[in-house]
């Protein structure tokens, strides 16, 4: 089964530049055109839904130059690619905690997704400053305060309604973890929506990233059994 749902940790940037004695930054720009390598061909596989990591709220610990690098990529990604984005269908929407980031910034963001409100063909969710124990505690206090002026009982409060509260609420969870440059860890990312998602580690670097390796991931996806907690029938009946 193809994934419907695909989450991707898009590391090694910066390590894919010092390789090659660049600064970090040539690592962030080869990144970006991976991105769009990996929408494009996301969109040609028929995924409906892809997010991509691209701000953590933990990455502000970062030098302020490497900071001012990522955010001026990301406005030059909306202005370069939302037309492009826009013809081929793609549904852009952010997530993330928008309240830190610059006027300019959110403006972009906005335009960005109420001018492909309608598209149909995927679905692309940008994490930016995002952080998940921050969009847990952003959907706990939004449900605090709807129980304290009295629009929620406590009794209101079910897995569902916290889904409802958390800044996916719209999408379905990731069926497909893929993390790049060879971590192993999620750092923060999509940890309630992750729950029974599959986890693909790859040791390429993020700028390597492409359509090859998309499908490597995918491959490894449809190999694996998912259970949920329950067991297999068929299996059981096989043994
Ligand atoms: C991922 O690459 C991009 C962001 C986190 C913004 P890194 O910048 O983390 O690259 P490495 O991990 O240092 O190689
Ligand atoms: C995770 O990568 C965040 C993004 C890819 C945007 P990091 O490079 O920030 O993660 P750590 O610090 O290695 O855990
Ligand atoms: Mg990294």
């Amino acid at each position: 089964m193809k994934p419907e749902h695909i989450a991707i940790i898009m590391d090694g940037n910066g390590r894919w530049a010092k390789a090659r004695g660049l600064p970090r930054i040539a690592g962030h720009r080869a990144g970006v055109e991976a991105l769009r390598q990996t929408v494009r061909a996301a969109g040609d596989l028929g995924i409906e839904w892809l997010t991509v990591y691209a701000f953590s709220s933990e990455n502000w610990s970062r030098p302020q130059s490497e900071i001012s690098d990522l955010l001026g990529l990301l406005k030059t990604f909306i202005r370069r690619d939302l037309a492009d984005l826009h013809k081929a269908g793609v549904r852009v929407r952010m997530i993330g905690a928008r309240d830190g980031l610059a006027k300019d910034i959110r403006h972009l963001i906005e335009e960005a997704e109420s001018l492909t409100a309608n598209n149909k063909a995927l679905n692309l969710l940008i994490a930016f400053n995002y952080g998940s124990r921050d969009e847990i505690v952003r959907a706990t206090r939004a449900i605090a305060n709807a129980v304290a002026c009295g629009e929620l009982r406590p009794e209101d409060v079910t897995q569902e309604l916290i889904g409802k509260y958390l800044d996916t609420s719209f999408a379905p969870d990731p069926d497909l973890i893929i993390r790049t440059s060879g971590e192993l860890r999620l750092s923060n990312f999509l940890l309630w929506q992750a729950a029974y998602a599959e986890l693909v580690f790859m040791p390429c670097y993020w700028p390597d990233f492409g359509r090859n390796e998309l499908l490597q991931a995918i491959d490894s996806y449809a190999a694996r059994e998912r259970r949920f907690g329950g067991v297999t029938v068929a299996r059981d009946v096989a043994l």
